[in-house]
């Protein structure tokens, strides 16, 4: 039986912190309120000569590294990202494979937002089982900073930029195996969360720009009650059709929104305070690159280790949620 594992994980984070005291210098916020609302204390931000595939090669090269692998051993690279390089094309991915040394291999974007990391695993999955790849480098990449609107303080406090990165290998072994991974979606909610300007419904113009609409927006209260609900079921779901009880769980990976989000959910489900990865406060919500981040953040404090039972879980715009359980397969730093 082939199974697919997770065999190493990285990530990138910017040079440049941003405080919540350096935004009170740009918009009516206050450290009190974001961090009171959200656990948000700082993020990073990408120079303005960095985009996503910068972000996403850095990471990437430590992945591949990690895993013990040459670029030529790659048989397929995507990015998961809501803030590409280019608008159309070419694809982020494939800019971060060529940077990476990984030429003639198949390489494509998916626009799944928060949840692309879940939506990566699925798809790295489903490849490797069917026989068709080896070994596969999936990355949420992220430069958000350049889709936020510093004159709206709801939204903009909220993001970072990151890259989070992982090598996805085809294994014989059960102990290391990604278990489950469930991903779904509902186009009723999909102004919720959108980025309304310069695609093909509202064509980038003047007007377009000066109205600020090729920036984030987002129902921020609506969101939140549904992310809560939504990711509460969904946890339940997996593990149920697992048969698996959250004390079993060596750690909960949700996606970095807001701390009030994540501890909800922690709750509703009773996992204990140590069960559950937090790493909101130091980025900020990296979209895409969030999970993969705060996986590789207990994985560099040497708390993760292989064969470890880790959930993740994800939701983000579109509306798009997701969770996968795995036993990591990485080994030790
Ligand atoms: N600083 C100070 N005040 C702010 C603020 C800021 N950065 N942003 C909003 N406010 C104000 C609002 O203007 C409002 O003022 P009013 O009552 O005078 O109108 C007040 O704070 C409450 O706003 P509200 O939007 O109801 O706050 P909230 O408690 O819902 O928190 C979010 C706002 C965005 C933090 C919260 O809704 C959230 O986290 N939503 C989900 C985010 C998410 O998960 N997004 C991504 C999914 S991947």
């Amino acid at each position: 039986m082939i199974y697919a594992t997770m065999r190493s994980i990285a990530s990138y984070i910017p040079q440049r912190c941003v405080s919540n005291f350096d935004l009170e210098k740009l918009v009516d916020t206050s450290d009190e309120w974001i961090t009171k609302r959200t656990g948000i204390k700082t993020r990073y931000f990408a120079s303005e000569n960095e985009a996503s595939s910068d972000l996403a090669t850095k990471a990437g090269e430590i992945a591949l590294k990690r895993a013990g692998l040459e670029p030529s051993d790659i048989d397929l690279v995507i990015v998961a990202t809501l803030s590409p390089d280019y608008v159309g094309m070419p694809s982020t991915a494939c800019i971060t494979s060529y940077n990476l040394g990984i030429e003639n291999k198949p390489a494509f974007d998916i626009t799944t937002a928060c949840t692309g990391f879940i939506y990566l695993l699925s798809i790295a999955k489903a490849y490797i089982q069917a026989g068709m790849y080896q070994n596969i480098l999936i990355i949420g990449a992220e430069k958000i900073s350049s889709l936020l609107d510093f004159t709206d303080r709801s939204t903009c406090v909220l993001f970072g930029d990151g890259a989070g990165a992982a090598v996805i290998s085809a294994t014989q072994d059960p102990n290391e195996a990604i278990l489950d991974v469930h991903i779904s979606a509902n186009g009723r909610y999909n102004d919720f969360l959108m980025t309304p300007g310069c695609g093909s419904r509202n064509p980038a113009n003047q007007h377009i720009i000066d109205s600020n609409l090729q920036f984030i927006q987002m129902k921020g209260n609506e969101t939140f009650k549904l992310a809560v609900k939504t990711l509460a079921q969904d946890v339940e779901h997996i593990l149920q059709h697992n048969a698996i009880h959250p004390s079993e769980i060596k750690f909960f990976i949700p996606h970095q929104a807001n701390l009030r989000i994540i501890s909800a959910v922690g709750e509703m489900l009773d996992f204990q305070k140590d069960q559950v990865v937090v790493t909101v406060d130091r980025f900020g919500n990296t979209s895409a690159a969030s999970i993969p981040m705060a996986i590789n953040s207990i994985y560099e404090e040497n708390k993760l280790h292989k064969g470890d039972l880790i959930l993740l879980d994800a939701f983000g715009g579109g509306l798009t949620w997701g969770s996968a359980l795995l036993r990591f397969g990485g080994n030790p730093l």
